[in-house]
């Protein structure tokens, strides 16, 4: 038995035991100790330490699992089959490949953790192992490729309700691809779009999600803008129920693909409707005040030059609130 192991059997038999008494019973100096606590804690256990009680196990890991996921699944065909890593690159880029080779529509491609994650306009999203949610959709969406550009809000809308309905918390949609809780950017959306070779037809949207889900400490670059559903609300949900919740949200929606009827929910969840925003657009930023959202999903602002409606994929914003103004990422 490993020193980790010992430890765990001890944490998990009693409410705390103090790194002296560890160290005692399995014959190791109480830095060999700590250091299998700091293994454990990087595997996902959640320990505490509590001054003068020693070591408290809070919580064991939340693996993701095929059977955990379906525990939670309502859907018909959303997530019904799919793949499961431990680490991939990026799960859209797995998604990508398995769409290309025919996968269906619904296809599930999840991740523990990503090493190369991408978000929006080349960025990188952060996605350390066992906190959070890194999953992609196969969409082969039967409608006009104009109507299919409306993925990413759907998506959104989705993510929404399954992460308000698993924490009770207010969750806002940032145009048009973040998801905040109490000014943090929680959760991103990276949609992604495969055309046939001969007609130029669309053939499969993949739908990536990534969701800070745990307590989690993010790089100097991110502290400002992101935060997790932990972080945000004190409250922890299993991950495989956030994945199932997303799949049964986004099957339900799937059919107002068509009306974007959802847009209505988009524009209620909006942070940004009614507020000054900078349009960051080819490296110029242009003041504006975002007015509304339209049938297409689109953006409308009114700038100095007059009222623009923005597409996808051209711009980002920063939200201004007083002095504060917090970037896209
Ligand atoms: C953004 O914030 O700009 C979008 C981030 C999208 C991240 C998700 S994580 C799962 C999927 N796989 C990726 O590589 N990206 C998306």
């Amino acid at each position: 038995m490993t020193t980790k192991d010992g430890v765990l059997r001890m944490l998990a038999e009693e409410t705390a035991v103090s790194g002296e008494r560890l160290g005692a019973e399995l014959h190791v100096s109480r830095n060999a100790i700590w250091k299998a606590v700091s293994q454990l804690r990087q595997e996902g256990y959640g320990i505490e330490a509590v001054t003068n009680r020693g070591y408290r196990l809070l919580s064991v890991p939340d693996r993701l699992t095929e059977e955990g996921i379906r525990r939670h699944l309502t859907t018909v065909c959303f997530g019904r089959e799919m793949e499961l890593h431990e680490r991939l690159d990026s799960t859209n880029i797995r998604a990508k490949a398995l769409a290309a080779a025919g996968a269906p529509h619904g296809f599930l491609v999840a991740a523990d953790s990503q090493t190369a994650g991408r978000g929006r306009l080349g960025r990188s999203f952060f996605s350390p192992e066992h906190s959070g949610v890194y999953m992609t959709v196969i969409l082969r969406p039967a409608c006009a490729p104009e109507k299919a550009s409306l993925i990413t809000s759907l998506a959104a809308v989705a993510a929404a309700r399954a992460v308000e309905k698993l924490t009770g918390a207010d969750v806002k949609i940032k145009w048009v691809n973040d998801l905040y809780i109490g000014g943090k950017k929680i959760c991103g959306i990276l949609s992604e779009a495969g055309f046939g070779m001969e007609a130029g037809q669309l053939d499969y949207v993949v739908v990536g999600i990534g969701v800070n889900v745990r307590k989690m400490e993010f790089p100097p670059e991110l502290r400002e803008i992101a935060g997790s559903i932990g972080n945000e609300t004190g409250t922890v949900p299993e991950r495989s129920a956030l994945i199932a919740g997303i799949l049964n949200e986004l099957e339900g929606l799937w059919g107002q693909l068509e009306t974007g009827e959802f847009l209505e929910e988009s524009r209620r969840r909006s942070n940004v409707i009614g507020r000054d925003v900078l349009v960051i657009r080819n490296g110029r930023q242009v003041p504006a005040r975002a007015l509304d959202i339209d049938g297409q999903g689109r953006l409308v602002v009114r700038t100095e030059e007059g009222t623009e409606v923005l597409g996808f994929g051209e711009v980002s914003l920063k939200i201004g609130e007083g002095k504060r103004e917090e970037e896209s990422r």
